[in-house]
């Protein structure tokens, strides 16, 4: 598994061409890739990293990727991000990290979105990962009841005995339900309660899946 992170990161590489401005996800998938962007940087690469996390800023400067914010750009060429569950059409959950809403918003405003997994993320129906929901702190109890009537199990993410608070001050409230049936009504139906930010579900968003398998990568296009 480790393994096939690392080729499918070190893959997306591929897609990038000098003087682009490129989305730079997190996670450990995502890792290998801004690992081999920081390379190619260091030879000459011109391109700059708009980071979707505090984290992922933080390895992308010290590998000496120049990095810019929403204020500074007109667009992002690609956006290269990991996901914790990928089905054949290319949907996905994403937010086991913790930063799903800033990884929606680079995603969503990128020309072109990639997502690099091994293959133990991939599925036929979306279900097996449980869903990360971004709430409000204020009433998270009252939204997460809300979430659990639609028939899911709901746990505040914890870090040791601490409340998991995420880049933008929020809670994740991680939710398990037995099957997704339609991933885009239940999408809508969660964002639509007060309280919700986002929800870890990427409908119609990715163009492209790099997936590990074996000492191989599979690309899979919409
Ligand atoms: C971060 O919030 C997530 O969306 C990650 O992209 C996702 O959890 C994949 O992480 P790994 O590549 O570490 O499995």
């Amino acid at each position: 598994m480790h393994l096939e992170k690392k080729i499918a990161g070190e893959k997306a590489v591929e897609f990038i061409e000098d003087g682009m401005t490129i989305g730079l996800g997190t996670g450990s998938t995502v890792y290998w890739f801004i690992q081999k962007l920081g390379e190619l940087v260091s030879k000459g690469l011109n391109v700059k990293g708009i980071p979707t996390s505090k984290n992922t800023e933080q390895l992308a400067r010290s590998l000496g990727i120049p990095i810019v914010s929403f204020q500074e750009i007109d667009n992002i060429h690609v956006a290269i991000d990991g996901a914790d569950e990928v089905d054949e059409k290319l949907n996905a959950i994403k937010g086991g990290g913790g930063a799903l809403v800033r990884e929606k918003i680079i995603a969503e405003f990128a020309n072109q979105f990639i997502i690099v997994v091994d293959q133990s993320k991939c599925s036929k129906q979306l279900g097996n990962h449980f869903l990360p929901v971004e709430v409000t702190p204020f009433g998270w109890q009252g939204t997460a009841n809300n979430i659990a009537a639609f028939g899911c199990e709901v746990k505040l993410r914890q870090v040791g005995n601490k409340t998991f608070i995420s880049d933008n001050n929020n809670y994740i409230l991680d939710c398990y339900f037995k099957k997704i049936n339609d991933a885009s009504l239940l999408h809508q139906r969660i964002k639509m309660l007060t309280g919700v930010v986002d929800t870890g579900l990427f409908i119609d968003l990715a163009d492209m899946v790099i997936v590990g398998k074996g000492n191989e990568t599979e690309i899979i296009k919409k």
